[in-house]
């Protein structure tokens, strides 16, 4: 095939694509973004559920505080959807910036509009602020204390400042924030800015839950699986462990525990055989190096190895 015959094929098949990317994008359209969430409210979410209904009525602001995957933008989720708020939410880091939160001008409609509302895109604190919404600031202690700042007004005087549309806005009586963070010491994180820590009333601390109730969450979100009590039970033995272990610096999460049990049944349906200890030994060993942080200088194969053999006497 000469290569101008190649290049006429590969624009054909690109527009193609872009035809089917825009039906696409028009099916799987979100149009109401509440989303019921099968939590699991037992044990510390409940209790933590329960704090956030009274602050929530208080008018006092909420913060999370816990290890990576504990069940923090779960319970958020949860508590929007009950409240029946739209859930916006952003993840803080060094490359969030106000305009981020706040909104920006689309270069391209300022040249239809001008300078003008029709040309701004605003950005999800904006549209929770204006709709009565949640806005969960999540990783708040990885964001830039200037940036956080932008938050303020909002929060305390229920009004927002747009400085491209140079107007103040209303926020609406329902807007409230939830925060989220992980423990302030783990790798990443700063100390979080005393003017947003002392508008934050009621910290919230979660960590990862008993084995028992772990069962419970693990099992809500592998309902298409039947999986044994006691393949159950040993996967979360196993992260027991690892959570326990003096090599492990940062353990595996609530996906984690999620994942084994998911992918030891995938694996067991397709080898046609029993969902026992050496599925659990392989899918530990895909998943488990890679998902926790282990001490300088520990090969991480070597450790999860060891757990695994001295837990499930495989390896
Ligand atoms: N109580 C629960 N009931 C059911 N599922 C849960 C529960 N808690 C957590 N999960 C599930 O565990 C996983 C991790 O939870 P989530 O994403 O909420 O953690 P997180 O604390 O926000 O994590 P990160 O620190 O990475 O933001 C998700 O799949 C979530 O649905
Ligand atoms: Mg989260």
């Amino acid at each position: 095939m000469s290569k101008q015959k190649s290049t006429e094929k590969t624009t054909r098949k690109e527009a193609g694509a872009e035809k089917d990317f825009a039906k696409l994008l028009e099916m799987k359209r979100v149009e109401d973004i509440r989303e019921d969430v099968k939590l699991v409210l037992e044990g510390q979410y409940k209790e933590a559920y329960e704090a956030m209904l009274d602050a929530h009525a208080a008018g006092l602001y909420v913060g999370l505080v816990g290890p990576v995957g504990c069940g923090k933008t779960a319970l958020c989720r949860k508590f929007a959807y009950d409240l029946g708020r739209e859930f916006y939410w952003v993840t803080f880091s060094d490359l969030v910036r106000p305009a981020t939160l706040i909104g920006s001008f689309d270069p391209t409609l300022v040249f239809k509009f001008g300078f003008a509302a029709e040309s701004y895109v605003p950005g999800p604190f904006t549209l929770a602020a204006l709709q009565g919404g949640l806005f969960l600031a999540n990783e708040i202690n990885r964001g830039d204390e200037y940036v956080l700042n932008s938050m303020l007004d909002a929060m305390e005087e229920g009004r927002l400042y747009i400085p491209q549309l140079r107007s103040w806005i209303k926020v609406d009586e329902d807007f409230y924030v939830v925060s989220a963070m992980n423990p302030a010491e783990m790798r990443g994180t700063r100390k979080l800015p005393e003017a947003i820590k002392d508008r934050i009333k009621v910290w919230i601390h979660l960590d990862y839950p008993p084995r028992s109730l772990e069962r419970k969450i693990v099992e809500a979100n592998c309902p298409e699986y039947k999986i044994p009590a006691i393949a159950y039970e040993k996967i979360l033995e196993l992260l027991e462990q690892f959570r326990g272990d003096a090599q492990v610096e940062s353990p595996p999460s609530l996906r984690s525990s999620i994942g084994m049990a998911r992918l030891a049944s995938e694996r067991a349906a397709r080898t046609k055989s029993k969902l026992d200890n050496k599925i659990i030994a392989e899918v530990a060993n895909l998943i488990l190096p890679d998902s926790c942080q282990f001490k300088p200088g520990k090969k991480p194969e070597q450790v999860v190895a060891r757990i695994v053999r001295d837990t499930l006497g495989a390896s």
